[in-house]
């Protein structure tokens, strides 16, 4: 099963390993950006994917640019939610704009792309989705009440989203990547990443690929069998 994968974030970092993926699996991908221009038209230049600028905290923005990725490249089978955005600092100094912004970006944005896709894959019998969670929303992070909130909320949505379309032949999985090399990491200052990587086993961060091979897998006619299902890979920093 081909056809059309639709990623947010899907232009940098652990996104654009995944749209780079499925391209090679053969999917068509449709890479959503939000503001990096740039970013956008050389990712499109280097693989040849199609990218769409929408903001996926804004449920509009979703549902028009779902139809306007229907139109122009055919049915979706794969959605990858992947978008997210942190805006660290502890509770006792967080603006309600940073938990709002955070919530919205990271998890309200799975509520809108599931809401204009799911409906097709219901009707077609068909369908893979994958929420990008965190393992900081499996074990909390000091000054991350925003993103843990919005990373634990995205795996009780996926195992309710599961149950809902299980009959449908649609899964519903979640993915919580561990600490990756991508921007978002490149702007910790070094010696708080440096006291995380002594806490992960495996003494290395992770590579945006090591995360794209789990998409596929879950995205393939194999996994089949799988949904609802929470799986880690983090070099062992967490283990649940
Ligand atoms: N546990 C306990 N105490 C801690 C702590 C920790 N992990 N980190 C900091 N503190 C303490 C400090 O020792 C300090 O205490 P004192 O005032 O008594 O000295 C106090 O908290 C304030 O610490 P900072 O000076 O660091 O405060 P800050 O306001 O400058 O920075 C922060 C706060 C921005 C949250 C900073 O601690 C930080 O960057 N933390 C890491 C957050 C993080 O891991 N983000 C991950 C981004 S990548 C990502 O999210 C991808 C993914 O999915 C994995």
């Amino acid at each position: 099963m081909s056809g059309v994968a639709v990623v947010t974030g899907g232009t940098r970092g652990i996104g654009a390993a995944i749209s780079k993926a499925l391209m090679a699996e053969g999917y068509k991908v449709a890479a959503i950006y939000h503001g990096n221009d740039e970013a956008a038209s050389s990712f499109q230049g280097a693989t040849g994917a199609m990218t769409f600028k929408c903001d996926v905290a804004d449920h509009e923005s979703c549902m028009s640019t779902i139809a306007a990725i229907e139109k122009d490249a055919g049915e979706i089978n794969v959605l990858v939610n992947n978008a997210g955005i942190t805006r660290d600092g502890v509770l006792h100094k967080m603006s309600p704009e940073n938990w709002h912004t955070v919530i919205e970006t990271n998890l309200t944005s799975c509520f809108n792309m599931c809401r204009a896709i799911v409906p097709a894959m219901r009707d077609r019998n068909y369908g893979r989705i994958i929420n990008i969670s965190s393992v900081n929303g499996q074990k909390g992070q000091f000054g991350q009440v925003n993103y843990a909130a919005a990373k634990a909320g995205i795996i009780g949505f996926t195992k309710a989203l599961a149950m809902e379309n299980a009959a449908k032949g649609i899964t519903v999985n979640t993915i919580c990547p561990g600490y990756i090399e991508t921007d978002m990491t490149a702007a910790m200052k070094q010696e708080v990443l440096d006291s995380i990587i002594r806490q992960i086993p495996m003494t290395r961060m992770g590579q945006p690929d090591e995360i794209a091979a789990v998409v596929t897998f879950l995205a393939s006619q194999k996994a089949g069998f799988i949904t609802g299902a929470t799986i880690s890979a983090n070099g062992g920093q967490y283990m649940s």
